[in-house]
């Protein structure tokens, strides 16, 4: 059976078993979440109460892990720990199997579509499908909006078959939500459509969408009907090794049982969450207790299960993200080892876009600003992106001025298309290009893992 897991909120102080330093590590995760990705660690310390030292210690923590980027003063979340998020995502099921749906009806009525689920007393959303961008503001997957006032938290307090937010929300912003039901009567999510004030009134908008609302809704609760639980159990990966002096292994082995839940293992029992991670059944224990406490968790019998609560680690800021921003700080690595100008574009009809550059500090460095286009049978970027999903290694050619050569790699998406072509580009004469043909796919490697794990449940624009 399908069910969506809702938290329980606590006030009480913590379980002695809490694990403390995996509670830290939790802190610092949401709230660099509430602060859209960002925060110095000065200020993380000042916001958790910890210790400047143990900020540090478990920053370090998190960014060995791949979670943390730290960049002088500040931490910001990176895309690797959507994994965490996603871990929640697929285990929910609902995105899986009723976003397709969604899609569905978001073009049909050329408006946005939405899912949301309960969480605590508000509501997070699960799935997002955005229309007419310059008019709607956009949530995205992993916010969380106020149960009162919003039109799904309308209909997961009052039961009601339909409810609309007028304005409430935002500004501007007019949506009309209605509860999709399990196979026992329970409800699951609720699905929004928004519109606006400059289509619709809150008067209209019920009418125009209502007989495409609830179809789409029957749709999904047929397929809920057909939905049988799979709760096979395969292996998960083990727990990762060492991370040198001041590694707060607590942390690692706790944040390592929330990955281990899947659409296949959605609600797991203590010994399968040992066994999937690699710990022993104390430390497993304790870490579910840990979580439990928290709500990110929610014990059922001897099953465990995520709640919607885990997408407050990371998942709105990552899923806000582009191609271009994934990418530059892995431009900025490659630019520095090749001390070389390195870019990104996208095929934009006869032309190419630059999308991302990164050029080495010096007098004489190649000089084209992202939105810049140049013809795209000049460039290698071109070259790459016009051959597409074919077997495009990569390109050397003259220009795109007199003087310059240009290498260039595909770079691709989940689905293996052709998104964008990492360059790098310099004046001739200098440099070796086979050693930058080896750098430039490296670094698409690295960009196309962490794109791959972004858009695993939401879409990220290429520019
Ligand atoms: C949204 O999907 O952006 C949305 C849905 C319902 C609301 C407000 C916003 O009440």
């Amino acid at each position: 059976m399908l069910e969506v897991p809702s938290p329980s909120v606590t006030h009480a102080p913590p379980p002695a078993e809490a694990v403390a330093p995996l509670m830290r590590g939790l802190d610092v995760l949401r709230r660099l979440t509430d602060a859209d990705g960002t925060l110095a660690l000065a200020e993380l310390a000042r916001a958790t109460g910890l210790a400047r030292s143990t900020v540090d210690r478990i920053c370090a923590t998190l960014a060995h892990l791949g979670y943390l980027r730290l960049d002088g003063r500040d931490a910001s979340l990176a895309p690797p720990l959507m994994a965490i998020p996603n871990a929640c995502l697929d285990a929910l099921r609902v995105p899986r199997l009723l976003g397709p749906l969604a899609d569905g009806l978001a073009d049909r009525l050329d408006e946005s579509v939405s899912i949301a689920v309960p969480d605590g007393d508000d509501i997070r959303f699960v799935h997002q499908v955005l229309r007419r961008r310059a008019l709607s503001i956009s949530f995205r997957v992993g916010d969380l909006l106020p149960g009162e006032g919003s039109a799904p938290g309308i209909v997961f307090r009052r039961g009601v078959g339909l409810a609309v937010d007028d304005q409430l929300v935002e500004r501007g912003l007019i949506a009309v939500a209605m509860p999709v039901r399990g196979p026992s009567g329970e409800v699951v999510c609720a699905v929004s459509v928004v519109s606006h004030t400059s289509r619709h009134s809150a008067d209209s908008l019920p009418g125009a969408v209502r007989e495409g609302l609830s179809g789409c809704v029957r749709g999904m609760e047929e397929v809920l009907r057909d939905d049988a639980a799979v709760s096979g159990l395969r292996p998960g990966p083990r727990s990762s090794s060492a991370g040198g002096a001041g590694f707060v292994h607590a942390l690692a082995r706790g944040l390592s049982v929330l990955t281990v839940f899947s659409g296949e293992r959605p609600a797991l029992t203590l010994s399968q969450v040992a066994e999937a991670t690699g710990l022993s059944r104390a430390t497993a224990r304790r870490a579910l207790i840990t979580y439990e406490y928290l709500g990110y968790v929610r014990q059922d019998g001897r099953l465990h299960r995520l709640t919607p609560r885990v997408l407050g680690l990371g998942c709105a800021p990552l899923s806000r993200t582009t191609l271009p921003r994934i990418a530059e700080p892995h431009l900025a690595a490659l630019s520095d080892a090749l001390g070389e100008s390195v870019g990104l574009s996208v095929s934009d009809g006869e032309w190419v876009r630059c999308t991302a550059r990164v050029a080495p500090r010096r007098v004489m460095s190649v000089d084209i600003g992202v939105g810049s286009r140049l013809p795209a049978g000049a460039t290698a970027a071109g070259h790459v992106l016009a051959a597409g999903s074919g077997e495009s290694a990569e390109i050397a050619t003259d220009g795109p001025e007199d003087g310059l050569w240009s290498v260039a790699v595909p770079v691709r998406g989940r689905d293996g298309h052709v998104v964008s072509a990492l360059d790098v580009t310099a004046h001739r004469g200098r440099g070796e290009r086979a050693a930058w043909a080896e750098a430039l796919r490296a670094t698409a490697a690295r960009i196309e893992a962490e794109l791959r794990v972004t858009s695993r449940f939401v879409t990220v624009p290429r520019h």
